[in-house]
């Protein structure tokens, strides 16, 4: 099946599911420019799986056994939050195991792509909702939008200024999906990178309207500040939601990249280094409040050798990657 017939397939048995249990929401509008800037975060991950599938394979083996541990003897509602280009989900055996999937990513077109690959019969058991996680990036992008067909070319004082008042007022948001329906959650690589969707479009949006001019709206201290701020809290709210969504005896699995670390590959042995200073991707509240919220009955720390360095000598090479932490998580008992 094509993608644009997965699509017509998913929002048709969307519309027949709405009078029956599940209600059904329409997906929001989101600005192109927001869809093109989400859609283009996952075309590089797609175009780097694809030329570095071997040193991908232990991150992606390491995690879809993860996850099937975790979803181990569960059946009923799966939620895949973050689904992407699947490079780390085990799509088919979820599909395969539970009564229903649902998929919630902002990037529909990846996901339909990569639910597309699935046979047609499993294709039927799933549905595709396109949401914002923080129900943040959609309001800012309209405005910021707004502002910017009225004065095409603000003062870069008044641009930042808009930016500003923007993310100052952001609120992260719980998504309308059922309370308590879901018996297993997964959420694959997303905790960390909700907030980044918005700092890559708001970058997007100043290459388009200052093309020939050097980042500037990057280099703005309370810029920086305000948009960590709105990570931490949507960081932190993301297992909130997950607990929601999930029934009592549902089961989670969370993992999420926790720091960005260089890689020194040398005769084919790799060794991975912290940056100093260091880069970290979460904050460690947000893995903190994961563990005020469930149970967390098994817990991994590995690497992902996501850049590898390129091939171009022979001489020791550094790429960068991540330290990668996967969490399974059981409700609390009472
Ligand atoms: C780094 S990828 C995760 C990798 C993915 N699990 C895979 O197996 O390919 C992050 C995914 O989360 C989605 N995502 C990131 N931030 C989001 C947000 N605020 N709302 C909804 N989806 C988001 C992206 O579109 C992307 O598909």
């Amino acid at each position: 099946m094509s993608a644009s017939a997965v699509s017509q397939s998913l929002r048709s048995s969307q519309d027949h599911s709405s009078d029956e249990t599940r209600k059904e929401t329409a997906d929001p509008r989101f600005t192109e420019i927001l869809l093109r800037a989400v859609y283009s975060e996952n075309r590089v991950i797609r175009n780097n799986l694809t030329a570095n599938r071997g040193k991908y394979k232990s991150h992606r083996i390491k995690s879809k056994n993860l996850i099937l541990e975790a979803a181990n003897g569960l059946s009923g509602e799966c939620i895949v939050i973050g689904l992407g280009n699947g490079m780390d989900v085990p799509l088919k055996r979820l599909t395969k195991q539970f009564d229903h999937v649902t998929v919630i990513d902002i990037d529909r077109e990846t996901c339909e792509a990569t639910v597309s690959k699935l046979s047609d019969n499993l294709q039927t058991k799933v549905t595709i909702k396109q949401r914002d996680l923080t129900g943040t990036l959609d309001p800012i992008a309209k405005k910021l939008e707004t502002f910017l067909e009225q004065d095409p070319k603000p003062t870069h004082a008044n641009f930042c200024n808009k930016v500003l008042e923007l993310i100052r007022i952001a609120i992260v948001q719980r998504l309308d999906l059922p309370e308590g329906e879901a018996s297993f959650i997964c959420s694959s690589l997303v905790l960390s990178q909700q907030i980044s969707l918005l700092h890559f479009y708001i970058l997007t949006l100043e290459n388009k309207f200052y093309p020939s001019e050097t980042t500037f709206i990057n280099s703005n201290p309370e810029y920086n500040v305000l948009i960590s701020e709105l990570a931490n809290q949507a960081q932190s709210d993301h297992p909130k939601h997950i607990r929601y969504w999930l029934n009592e005896k549902g089961k989670g699995y969370i993992s999420t990249t926790v720091e960005k670390v260089s890689v020194l590959e040398s005769n084919d042995r790799l060794a991975f280094r912290r940056m100093n200073p260091p880069r970290l991707m979460v904050n460690p509240s947000a893995i903190g409040k994961i563990s005020e919220i469930f149970d967390v009955f098994k817990k991994e720390m590995w690497y992902w050798y996501s850049h590898p360095a390129r091939e171009s000598c022979d001489c020791d090479k550094i790429g960068s990657g991540f330290r990668v932490h996967g969490m399974l998580l059981e409700t609390k008992k009472t």
